[in-house]
């Protein structure tokens, strides 16, 4: 089963109630937040004050994408605001195996983040710690760029990984996703997808999510 996880990045943010009940409706499971802080990313975003009336605003577990430089200090501000799951860039990690077991004994599930410069072989000693891994198929920072298509050789080869290990872990993509590569996306292993401003950007979110959702699904089922 694919999850569409829709990123509020790109909503209109003056009627973010209505844009999350929009996509609610289209039967989503997890709402994705990008939490920047203007050091590790070159750009600002939201602060816990906001995640805290999301909270409040949704039942839906909320994905908590971290692009800061002090993880550590942050992870724990954000669970208390509501975070279910924190995503951790392996970048701002200097102690990895310690920030995912940190956010664990939190009480939330712990995903590892890889920049699109980053190769997979850099999470080979926490794949087997890890709740889930994010793979961005941009870079970190801003909605609405082109997606990089070596994301997918990185997609397959973590696939392979988590086959060979016998992990149940769920691979996400985070940047660039849209109606015309979401089969793409998944036919390579994917089994979260993010996509922000294909969906916000839409002149109706609830359908385009559920036009996703149903490209996903052609895409996995069985030719015959
Ligand atoms: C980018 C963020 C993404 C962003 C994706 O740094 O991590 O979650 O919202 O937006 P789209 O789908 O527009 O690329
Ligand atoms: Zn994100």
């Amino acid at each position: 089963m694919i999850e569409i996880l829709p990123s509020i990045l790109s909503a209109d943010f003056t009627r973010l109630g209505e844009q999350i009940a929009q996509v609610e409706r289209a039967g989503v499971s997890m709402l994705h937040l990008d939490i920047m802080d203007g050091h590790f990313v070159p750009n600002l975003t939201i602060g816990p004050p906001v995640v805290k009336s999301i909270r409040k605003a949704t039942k839906l577990i909320l994905d908590v994408h971290l692009m800061v430089s002090d993880p550590d200090k942050y992870a724990p501000v954000f669970i208390e605001a509501g975070a279910d799951q924190v995503l951790v860039h392996q970048e701002a990690a200097t102690h990895l195996d310690r920030t995912i077991r940190m956010i664990q004994s939190e009480g939330a599930k712990a995903g590892v983040v890889l920049n699109p410069a980053t190769p997979v072989s850099m999470l080979e000693d926490v794949l087997h710690i890890a709740d889930y891994v994010l793979i961005m198929s941009v870079n970190p920072g801003f909605g609405g760029q082109r997606f990089i298509p070596n994301a997918l050789n990185k997609v397959r080869q973590l696939d392979a990984r988590r086959r060979e290990l016998g992990l149940p872990l769920p691979i996400e993509i985070d940047g660039g996703v849209s109606l015309e590569n979401i089969a793409d996306v998944v036919r390579a292993g994917v089994n979260w997808v993010v996509t922000g401003s294909s969906v916000f950007h839409s002149s109706d979110p609830e359908a385009t999510v559920r036009a996703m959702q149903k490209a996903a699904r052609e895409a996995t089922s069985v030719q015959v």
